[in-house]
């Protein structure tokens, strides 16, 4: 199958759920699209994807990633530009993703035509559903689970990949207070960390609620060996501008490769801002906010694009850091991602893959 020659099926809802829809008031992760897509891997290979209406899906109880966590997923974006186009946010980097997670636990590979094909066709019929509001956008949920009904840990012979997607508002998050983990570890050299794999959120969970408890919204993960290192946060990679210098832990096996973290330090090269992919020390953080040097700390990730880190807590001790409106470094970076992915500014990097309608 070629990229371009894949026919989907498409079953379209009767009656469209758009009017449900409060664009100025969209509550994350509740309202879904009509349509969703589906494909089952069986006999050896992924079936013909199909267009179906939103909704529940009919599971054994011994469905084998319910049990033995062999699940994976993606999280990307839509936007509209100004001609009314959808414009998907690197969606060739979420796929190769996915595959990447798939291979780590065990899952075949997922055929590109299914991934790229699928999306497109998904997003024509739900097109409706791309919020053209500045600061809004689709969210799209790929996954892929083993379906096996059987009770026995071993690789599931069937699976099923879905993509659905529901609209989300504004991020008005508010500067972020995080702590840096002393104990517990999302993830170990040899591990699964490097996968977007549903149990390493599942047993992130557990710390997370702990630091919440303390008053801390998010923790920052730390070597699993010594606690040393910064990894990365919840749902987000890290950086800090230390002196002027845009620094993160370099990806390695116990990180997820973040597409936005890939994004912002392409646009910091393309602004000439000197960028640092290496280890972070706890140590070298707390000395540079001692120094007055650690001027700016973020996550990045697809929800916020950058998330603002306002605290850092380390060791008994609050780190605050500057001002919010006078970071210019993430702010630059900010907007300007923001004119990428609305078709605002040349996309010099092919970032954007546009369905025209
Ligand atoms: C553990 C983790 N790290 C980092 C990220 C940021 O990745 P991205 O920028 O691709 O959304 C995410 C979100 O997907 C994540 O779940």
């Amino acid at each position: 199958m070629s990229v371009d020659t894949l026919t989907i099926p498409a079953q379209s809802v009767a009656q469209s759920r758009i009017a449900e829809l409060d664009i100025n008031n969209i509550e994350f992760g509740k309202i879904f699209s009509d349509h969703m897509l589906v494909a089952d891997y069986k006999d050896g290979a992924w079936q013909t994807p199909q267009i179906l209406p939103y909704g529940n899906m009919s599971l054994s109880p011994a469905t084998s990633a319910l049990h033995y966590g062999q699940a994976i997923f993606e999280g990307m974006k839509a936007y509209k530009n100004e001609d009314g186009d959808i414009l998907l946010f690197r969606p060739q980097a979420n796929f190769n993703r996915l595959n990447i997670s798939a291979e780590r636990m065990c899952i075949p590979a997922l055929p590109e035509d299914i991934f790229m094909q699928g999306l497109e066709q998904l997003l024509r019929l739900d097109a409706a559903w791309v919020p053209p509001t500045a600061g809004c956008a689709l969210y799209i949920r790929p996954f892929i689970f083993a379906t096996d009904d059987f009770i026995g840990v071993r690789p599931s012979s069937n699976y099923r990949f879905v993509v659905f997607s529901c609209p989300v508002g504004a991020y008005y998050g508010q500067p972020l207070r995080v702590a840096i983990e002393p104990h517990y570890v999302r993830s170990v050299e040899g591990g699964a960390g490097f996968a977007k794999a549903a149990g390493n959120y599942g047993a992130a969970l557990y710390p997370a609620r702990e630091m919440q408890e303390k008053g801390y919204h998010q923790l920052i993960w730390t070597d699993a060996k010594e606690h040393k290192y910064i990894e990365e946060s919840g749902t987000m990679n890290v950086m800090f501008v230390i002196d002027n210098v845009l620094v993160t832990p370099a990806v390695s096996s116990t990180i997820l490769a973040g597409i936005t973290r890939d994004s912002v330090l392409q646009v910091a090269r393309d602004k000439g801002i000197p960028v640092e992919e290496r280890r972070v020390s706890v140590e070298e953080l707390v000395a540079a906010h001692k120094a007055g040097k650690l001027q700016e700390a973020f996550g990045t990730g697809t929800a916020a694009t950058i998330a603002q880190i306002a605290t850092i807590h380390y060791n008994g001790e609050d780190m605050d850091l500057p001002a919010i409106e006078g970071r210019q470094v993430s702010n630059s970076i900010a907007a300007e991602l923001d004119r990428i992915k609305t078709g605002q500014t040349p996309d010099q990097h092919n970032w954007i893959y546009k369905i025209s309608l």
